[in-house]
């Protein structure tokens, strides 16, 4: 599906990673792999593990067992630091972007560029270099976060994901409360990434754009591995069954019901 997909070597691989909070078991014996260039989709029901996998990775929450592999080496994540070092970078989902701010504030916020003092022209500069190579439809830079679409916050998040230059991007439910047309200008950004070489983890509860999108779709179920899917070859229905765990249950009989009888 993508340029790059003859990559065969994972560039990040994790084995039975496992995460307890108390009583609850939020991660059990999970494994993943994530190839360069390849967009990689974690699906799940409310609870099955995903946020938690994402702040392993992001370096939020420290497994209890498990490895992960970066790059051939066996590494250990145990800050946010950690993991920007080694160039996994995260987009929660909150964004977590400064509305009174703008867009070359928001990406620098924390790091800005200087020259003895703030270097607004270098900053500017590398924000529109940034917008342009996501092909993103940002009015200007300089305006304020709050007035821009959700579409275009989640293009600024992203976008200042990118200045560490990392090689994975783990992006949680990117198209969550978009319309359509913002929905597929966010497709079409993380294609950008994975077009870039990037290996893409893409949270998500939405199996059109999943679908849409992904190369391998990972399903969580109650904390576990529950199948990995080629993207190209699944259906709906089949990733709705892995996720609640049941061919026979109350939404794949919906689903069904719906459908031509002939098209299973
Ligand atoms: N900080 C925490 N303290 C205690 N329990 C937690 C914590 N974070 C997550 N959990 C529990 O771990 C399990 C997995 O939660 P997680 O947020 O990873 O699920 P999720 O797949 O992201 O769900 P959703 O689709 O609702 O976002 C849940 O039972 C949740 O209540
Ligand atoms: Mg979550």
């Amino acid at each position: 599906m993508s340029a790059l997909s003859t990559a065969t070597e994972p560039i990040l691989s994790l084995r039975g990673i496992s995460k307890r909070f108390g009583a609850v078991a939020a991660l059990t014996d999970v494994d993943l792999d994530v190839l360069p260039g390849q967009v990689v989709a974690v699906v799940g029901d409310n609870g099955a593990g995903k946020s938690t996998l994402v702040k392993v990775l992001a370096g939020a929450h420290r497994a209890d067992t498990g490895s992960i592999t970066f790059a051939n080496r066996e590494v250990t994540i145990t800050s946010p630091a950690d993991a920007h070092a080694l160039g996994i970078a995260t987009v929660f989902q909150d964004l977590a972007l400064c509305e009174n701010l703008n867009v070359v504030e928001n990406l620098f916020l924390g790091r800005e560029l200087r020259r003895g003092r703030l270097d607004e022209v270098a900053m500017e500069i590398r924000s529109w270099e940034l917008v342009r190579q996501l092909s993103a439809k940002i009015p200007s830079v300089r305006v304020p976060v709050a007035s821009l679409s959700g579409g275009q916050r989640q293009t600024v998040a992203i976008a200042r994901s990118l200045l560490g230059d990392p090689r994975i991007i783990v992006l949680d439910e990117p198209t969550a409360a978009l319309g359509v047309a913002q929905t597929a200008e966010v497709l079409n950004l993380i294609e950008r990434l994975r077009d870039r070489g990037l290996g893409v983890i893409m949270i998500s509860h939405n199996m059109e754009d999943v679908r849409a999108v992904a190369d391998r779709v990972a399903v969580l179920r109650l904390g576990r591995n529950n199948g990995v899917f080629d993207a190209a070859g699944v259906s709906s229905e089949e990733l709705i069954a892995a996720i609640i765990g049941a061919a026979d249950n109350v939404v794949s009989r919906r689903t069904n019901r719906r459908e031509d009888p002939g098209d299973e």
